[in-house]
């Protein structure tokens, strides 16, 4: 045999990733964008605190991380007013879902999400062979009931949901979120994806319940914490459940310069306050260029603002296909009828101005393509 033996599962899998990553564009571009504004990052970056905890822990950088995370769980722990074994750290919110999906997914079982929905949830799922049902969005909204009902009729070990949602931006108040985790059905976890919890408006996030035995509550500093490039995320949950995490999680999978970087964010909560506020501005910069175009930006509970460019998804798509030739990059949703829209996040001034300038002839190069 002179290949290797890959499982029978890795066999069906697609070489894919969920994302074509910005890097990956402009190599095939040949330049480099003007506005980064796609990915959800924050252009506000990190906490000056963050940067020199970095610094300092570079040099340090030859020692392993300590694997329990302890003060960085510790203090996690603290800010949420839970202990430190109600918490998991992670390789992001996106690593944390890949060891949910390996805790709780066989092949053959049965998960279920929205149609649209967050897709690096569904390549882990895939990953591990389970089967995924969608649930369409009510709206521009997940659908919290119709999520409950899909997995009662398939009997799902997991349940997806964001709040707020990405790629839309709507959010439920905390008190149907609330309800949907009273009626989660036997046997099923949810996995509640918080990454925008930080820029979410009050009312939005149900108070933190570590009793539940089967809900995951998912945080990140990917977001307002403006740490996306090092990976950290955490997982809130019942103190049997983070201690799951233990038997597969990689252990020395956070960094030592991630530990410190994140110790330190958490520890600067002004300039999580003022990068709130500063997104809140961008998004309503970002409105008004989109009204200012005839075009209707949705409400928005997170680091982005999704347009509807009021035609169908050939449209938004040579919307798009216009603004990433214009060196603007924004990403949309994939699936219908949400792919009329385009997603665009915060900004800085210039982003934004590039943004603006390039927006409505974008919009007149699809009009004439698509008319
Ligand atoms: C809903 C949602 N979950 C998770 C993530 C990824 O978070 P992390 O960077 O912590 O992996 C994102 C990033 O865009 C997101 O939008």
């Amino acid at each position: 045999m002179k290949t290797p033996r890959y499982t029978a599962l890795v066999e069906t899998l697609p070489a894919s990733v969920p994302f074509v990553g910005p890097e990956a564009q402009e190599r095939a571009r040949g330049a480099a964008f003007v506005a980064r504004i796609g990915a959800n990052e924050s252009v506000f970056g990190p906490s000056p605190h963050a940067i020199a905890a970095m610094q300092k822990a570079a040099g340090e950088a030859w020692m392993y991380g300590d694997p329990e995370l302890y003060d960085l769980r510790e203090a996690i722990a603290t800010h949420h007013g839970v202990t430190r074994a109600n918490v998991v750290v992670g390789e992001g919110i996106d690593g944390l879902l890949g060891y949910l999906v390996r805790l709780l997914i066989a092949p053959g079982d049965a998960v279920v999400t929205s149609d649209g929905a967050y897709p690096t949830f569904n390549y882990h799922v895939t990953g591990f062979g389970g089967v995924l049902h969608k649930v369409a969005y009510a709206g521009d909204h997940e659908d919290p009931e119709a999520l409950l009902a899909k997995a009662r009729a398939v009997d799902a070990k997991l349940i997806y949901f964001a709040n707020p949602d990405n790629p839309m931006g709507s959010w439920h108040d905390a008190a149907i979120v609330q309800r949907m985790i009273d009626a989660l059905p036997d046997g099923a976890v949810l996995a509640l994806d918080e990454a925008y919890a930080d820029t979410a408006p009050d009312g939005a996030i149900p108070p933190l319940d570590m009793t539940h035995p089967r809900v995951i509550r998912l945080r990140t500093f990917s977001k307002a914490y403006g740490l996306a490039g090092l990976r950290v995320g955490y997982g809130l949950a019942h103190v049997d459940f983070a201690n799951a995490f233990n038997k597969i999680r990689h252990h020395f999978g956070m960094g030592r310069v991630a530990q410190a970087a994140a110790l330190a964010a958490l520890g600067d909560q002004d300039h999580l306050r003022a990068t709130v506020a500063g997104i809140a501005e961008a998004r309503a910069a970002i409105a008004a260029i989109a009204r200012d175009n005839g075009l209707v930006p949705l409400p928005s509970a997170t680091n982005f603002v999704t347009i509807d460019c009021g035609r169908d998804g050939a449209f938004a798509r040579a919307v798009l296909a216009g603004l990433v030739a214009r060196g603007i990059f924004v990403r949309m949703p994939f699936t219908p009828p949400q792919d009329r829209c385009i997603r665009v996040s915060a900004g800085t001034p210039a982003d934004l101005a590039a943004f603006a300038a390039a927006l409505p002839v974008a919009l007149a190069e699809a009009s004439l393509t698509a008319s």
